[in-house]
């Protein structure tokens, strides 16, 4: 099973192979105990830990370099301005953008999504225009267009998935006509895992002459995404989620998009020059950056691309596949465990139900021996409405998790289980 069909496995021999128990050591958070146990953290699809090189350069900037950016006419405003730039930069890279320009700041995924609906959909959009959203897509990418098309009289269209979690298809295909403005969809399901087939849909959707916009909040931290090959026109992500700081997020639009687009917020930065007769709005990036930004946190940010840069990659993409492998293996031999969803095209992610326990039961008599999950309708509600009855328990993986966590998991599973008979 290959994580992502785009990368060819064979091909990216690194130097230096990836070993877990030493890319673990980078990880601070990950060597404690909970509740008397060792931690076995498989909340990864919520928030990921951070390496010490992410948190040293928080301590550096906070410690040295802390000034605003843009604006001072002294050596560590020049500094912090510098190392500013220089992850827009990197990221930029990271997602193999066209420029740097491309890349504009947001507190996350979250703010993304609602910073193109308004700026992009609010502009665009008119009555009788659809929106196209995953019914597996997360709150975050269901909302902000249901308060477009509220104000602008568009329509929201949900894209069917089937029971297996997978978009379906043929039913996305039949609903592409030109009434189609925008599509939305996740690169990867949080709930379920399951990674959708991203560039194909985008085709398709181009060739209505619908834009796209792709939620990668749940793709970055798993593999290298490249904006180029995949061709969509905005893609969203979360700095927590790929090893980064909180409070920080990435929004890429194609430059002709952000360009003709009106501004997000105003305020300081995102102008040229105001005064009450005329206020002109500054170039991209910077006319959707109202405010002192995150600076500290692109910063940590960036740190956290150049940590992913120096890794392994591919081998941490194999070690999460034989994790979920094994995981997989596990709950199929896992008396009264049901799987949810299970798309054989998914990160590391197992949603499932024991039968007769609500999920956050389950959830409670985990962290009790040390096992962290999410359970619930994980921001999924529409697509856990649809396959289950009260959310699921969610085990996520990351490339620094153990096949003695996926164990672990089962072995406490099993003890919940007796628990509650
Ligand atoms: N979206 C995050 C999750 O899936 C918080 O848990």
């Amino acid at each position: 099973m290959t994580m992502n069909p785009d990368v060819q496995l064979a091909d990216a021999l690194p130097e230096v192979a990836f070993d877990v128990d030493v890319v673990r050591q980078d990880f601070p958070a990950l060597h404690q105990r909970v509740n008397d146990r060792p931690l076995v953290y498989l909340d990864n699809a919520a928030t990921t830990h951070k390496p010490q090189q992410v948190i040293d350069a928080l301590v550096r900037f906070y410690s040295q370099d802390n000034s605003n950016v843009h604006r001072g006419a002294h050596t560590l405003s020049d500094r912090a301005t510098v190392q500013f730039e220089a992850a827009r930069v990197a990221l930029a890279d990271f997602i193999h953008a066209r420029a740097s320009e491309e890349i504009v700041w947001t507190s996350g995924t979250t703010e993304g999504i609602n910073l193109v609906a308004q700026c992009y959909g609010g502009s665009r959009l008119k009555a009788g225009d659809r929106i196209l959203v995953s019914e597996m897509a997360h709150h975050s990418n269901i909302v902000p267009w249901q308060m477009v098309a509220e104000r602008t009289g568009a329509e929201v269209v949900p894209i069917p998935v089937t029971a297996l979690g997978e978009i379906d298809q043929a039913q996305y295909q039949a609903l592409l006509d030109e009434r189609v403005k925008i599509v939305a969809i996740g690169h990867v399901s949080n709930a379920l895992g399951t990674i959708n087939p991203v560039a194909s849909m985008v085709e398709h959707a181009h060739a209505v002459g619908a834009v796209v916009l792709v939620d990668g909040a749940q793709a970055v931290g798993h593999w290298a995404v490249d904006m180029q090959a995949l061709d969509c026109d905005f893609y969203v992500f979360s700095g927590h989620k790929m090893f980064g700081p909180t409070g920080i997020g990435v929004l890429y639009g194609r430059q002709d998009l952000l360009e003709a687009m009106p501004p997000y917020m105003g305020g300081g930065e995102m102008i040229e020059s105001v005064s009450f007769s005329e206020t002109v709005y500054n170039t991209l990036p910077y006319k959707f950056e109202a405010g002192t930004p995150n600076i500290a946190d692109a910063i940590g940010l960036h740190a956290a691309v150049d940590y992913l840069g120096a890794l392994d990659r591919v081998g941490a993409q194999r070690h999460e596949e034989q994790l979920l492998a094994r995981a997989d293996s596990m709950a199929a031999d896992c008396e009264g465990l049901e799987m949810v969803g299970g798309a054989p095209n998914r990160t590391g992610v197992l949603s499932f139900n024991l039968q007769g326990a609500h999920p956050s039961d389950i959830g409670m008599l985990l962290d009790q021996q040390g096992v962290a999950v999410r359970t619930g309708h994980h921001c999924a509600q529409p697509i856990m409405d649809q396959l289950t009855r009260s959310g699921t328990v969610r085990a996520s993986f990351s490339f620094y998790n153990t096949q003695e966590d996926v164990e672990l998991l089962f072995a406490a599973l099993a003890k919940a289980t007796l628990f509650l008979q």
